[in-house]
């Protein structure tokens, strides 16, 4: 690998990739693990804090229309969301602590309306506030959709009023050992080059198509 240790060549291809280097941090060093620390729990006020992180975003009319269910490891709705999960999940989600289902309102809950598009888009900025928090205390997250909404929402007791449309797998990354025990399609997802679209593809200045200058 042209005289770099594997680990430097593997922290080269997750993060900061070229281009965000200028970043700040915790944006620099955020990037979606594949393998977690199976023996690193997350303590409590950690973990609320990143659900303070989310409930702080910024949403139509402040409606705060997210809501989320966490769970840790060991517990019952910890299975229902391991059970739930699609077999190209399965094998890395459950190497995380906790598991977060974000889901948004789209009916009428307490007097409040979920209709409208910004009901997603609104889920969305919070849970991008949750994983800045994650990152920024130490922590790593990897969202993930592959999973069946319906059957973790029944088994969490998430109301009709509310869709489910990710899970967060959240905990520290995983060590050299941790990827050695891993699935090799897990390491393998683990260790993955991280890529980007070229900026000229999705952001112009001043008319569509315009490179920024
Ligand atoms: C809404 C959403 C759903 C995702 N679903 C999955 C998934 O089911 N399985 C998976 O391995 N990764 C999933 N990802 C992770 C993305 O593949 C990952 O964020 C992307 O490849 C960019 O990598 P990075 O987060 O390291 O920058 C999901 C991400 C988001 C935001």
């Amino acid at each position: 690998m042209d005289g770099m240790s594997t680990d430097a060549a593997a922290t080269t291809l997750r993060a900061p990739r070229p281009g965000a280097e200028l970043l700040a941090e915790p944006m620099r060093s955020r990037w979606s693990p594949a393998v977690f620390a199976t023996d690193a729990a997350i303590d409590d006020a950690t973990l609320e804090s990143l659900l303070v992180a989310a409930s702080w975003a910024p949403s139509t009319g402040n409606t705060q229309p997210w809501a989320f269910v966490a769970t840790r490891r060991g517990t019952a709705s910890y299975d229902v969301v391991v059970d739930s999960l699609s077999a190209g999940n399965s094998g890395w989600v459950p190497t995380a602590p906790v598991l977060i289902v974000a889901a948004t309102l789209v009916g009428e809950h307490d007097g409040r309306s979920g209709k409208g598009d910004y009901t997603f888009y609104d889920l969305g900025q919070s849970v991008a506030h949750l994983t800045l928090q994650a990152q920024a205390v130490g922590l790593h997250t990897h969202q993930f959709a592959g999973f069946d909404h319906e059957a973790a929402a029944r088994g969490l007791g998430i109301p009709a009023s509310f869709r489910v449309l990710a899970g967060i797998a959240v905990g520290y990354v995983g060590e050299d050992a941790h990827v050695e025990a891993a699935a090799p399609e897990d390491a393998d997802r683990h260790r993955k080059e991280r890529v980007r679209r070229a900026l000229a593809e999705t952001a112009y200045d001043g008319t569509w198509g315009t490179p920024l200058a």
